[in-house]
């Protein structure tokens, strides 16, 4: 299940059935996800707000709540850009007529204005009112939008009527939200993603790094994971651990790093190098501490391998996806690295922006390839991995032939390395 690490917000509206909402948090949390839950005031009249909070773990997000106090959580822009899915469930009749109509006049509707993230609707109401012309032709208006619908399901209602009405039970809604996150874009393909910084040793005690945190790289391969691929991970020394099913490897210095690149390179479709390689280490690393005895000291530094370089080098090479940190003439820079690099795809960042780039929790990227170019606004990381995954996932479609020799001779690799 794909949902580990989503941010999900729960939307509860009025109905009977949000009393079946609490076990889908539970349900949730217990996939992985992050779960901050919003309730519509019709809402809080089935339920307490304090049964969500103790299952979330989060203050729940209500027209009253006073977002100026601390530990009361995020207002409806910041939910709405926190969001990688929003799920409405209950999603009364009223509900869907207000999203259809683009209403914002409580705290959910508005976050369903300003979201970009997807939204799905579990829509539970009496069956009359769920068969009426008015809600039918509500719910094709929102599909028509992209709005996901999932159920009703049919049985006896509360009300004690027969028919089409009931919410989906949790386990349904959870395998419904994970097929969200799991666009099969990279079915079949091996993907390698290098993440996080290297460091470089001085002498035993210091070495020289950079701050990267690594979370670019890891949400990458998270993204391409849950887009189909087979996803291994060489990283550098971060904080992070890397997600289900992602075979990680890791190093410190940019030597080990290559080392392990070349290890596993020959059974890649595609290369995303989102490391942050030392471009130097020093020339020789002291074997005792260095001690405090000059005014000044100079520490001669070498080149390390240009890691990504030396793949498009090789013969059969994957398809070569590298970034390009940069603080000034951002295009120009990243264009001289795509073509002396012979990249395949190059995705550019401004590290000068403080929101963006190393150590940060969002990223905006200029992503450029030979004759083409898109840009990724910004947003959080997985949000934006995701979107560059799916740029290269078109276009590998689009330079390499599914089911060709290449492609079959690395699946075969694949099966006889795991
Ligand atoms: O880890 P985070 O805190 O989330 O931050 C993300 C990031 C800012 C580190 C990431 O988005 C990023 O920009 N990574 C590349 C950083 C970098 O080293 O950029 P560069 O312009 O110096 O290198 C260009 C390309 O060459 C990169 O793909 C890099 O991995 C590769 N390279 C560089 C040097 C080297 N010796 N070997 C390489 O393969």
């Amino acid at each position: 299940m794909s949902l580990a690490n989503k941010n999900i917000l729960l939307g509860v509206t009025g109905g009977i059935a949000a009393y079946k909402s609490a076990e889908l948090v539970r349900e949730l949390v217990e996939a992985g996800a992050r779960v901050r839950v919003a309730m519509t005031r019709k809402a809080r009249e089935f339920v307490t707000p304090l049964t969500f909070q103790a299952l979330s773990g989060h203050p729940v997000a209500t027209d009253e709540a006073d977002f100026s106090q601390a530990g009361h959580g995020m207002d409806h822009i910041a939910l709405a850009r926190w969001a990688d899915a929003v799920l409405i469930a209950p999603a009364s009749a009223n509900t869907l007529a207000k999203l259809t109509h683009g209403r914002a006049d409580d705290l959910l509707s508005t976050v369903c204005l300003a979201t970009r993230a997807p939204i799905a609707l579990a829509p539970a109401m009496n069956q009359a009112m769920w068969s009426h012309h008015a809600t039918q032709s509500n719910c094709e208006t929102l599909e028509k939008r992209g709005v996901m619908l999932l159920g009703p399901a049919s049985g006896k209602q509360a009300c004690g009527e027969i028919g089409e009405g009931r919410m989906f039970e949790a386990h349904q809604l959870l395998l419904s939200l994970s097929g969200l996150f799991s666009t099969g874009e990279l079915e079949g393909l091996n993907v390698l993603v290098t993440a996080g910084p290297t460091r470089e040793p001085i002498d035993p005690v210091r070495y020289l790094s950079n701050r990267s945190s690594g979370r670019m790289g890891y949400a990458l391969a998270e993204a391409a994971r849950d887009a189909g691929a087979a996803v291994e991970l060489v990283s550098g020394p971060v904080a992070l651990q890397a997600g289900e099913d992602i075979r990680c490897r890791h190093v410190d210095t940019a030597q080990e790093m290559l080392e392990a690149v070349r290890e596993a390179i020959a059974r890649q479709h595609i290369f995303i190098g989102c490391a942050a390689v030392a471009d130097y280490r020093p020339a020789s690393r002291q074997p005792e501490k260095i001690k405090k005895l000059q005014d000044a000291l100079s520490l001669p530094l070498m080149r390390n391998p240009d890691i990504i370089s030396e793949i498009t080098q090789l013969e059969d090479r994957p398809f070569v996806v590298g970034f390009a940190a940069e603080t000034r003439a951002h295009e120009k820079h990243a264009l001289q690295k795509l073509a002396s690099k012979q990249l395949d795809m190059i995705a550019c960042n401004d590290v000068t922006d403080p929101r963006c780039g190393f150590d940060s929790e969002e990223n905006a990227l200029e992503v450029y390839w030979p004759g083409g170019h898109r840009s990724l606004a910004q947003d959080t990381k997985p949000k934006i991995a995701r979107a560059l995954v799916s740029v290269i996932a078109k276009r590998y479609a689009s330079t390499h032939k599914r089911g060709n020799v290449t492609v079959l001779k690395k699946v075969k690799d694949r099966s006889q390395n795991s």
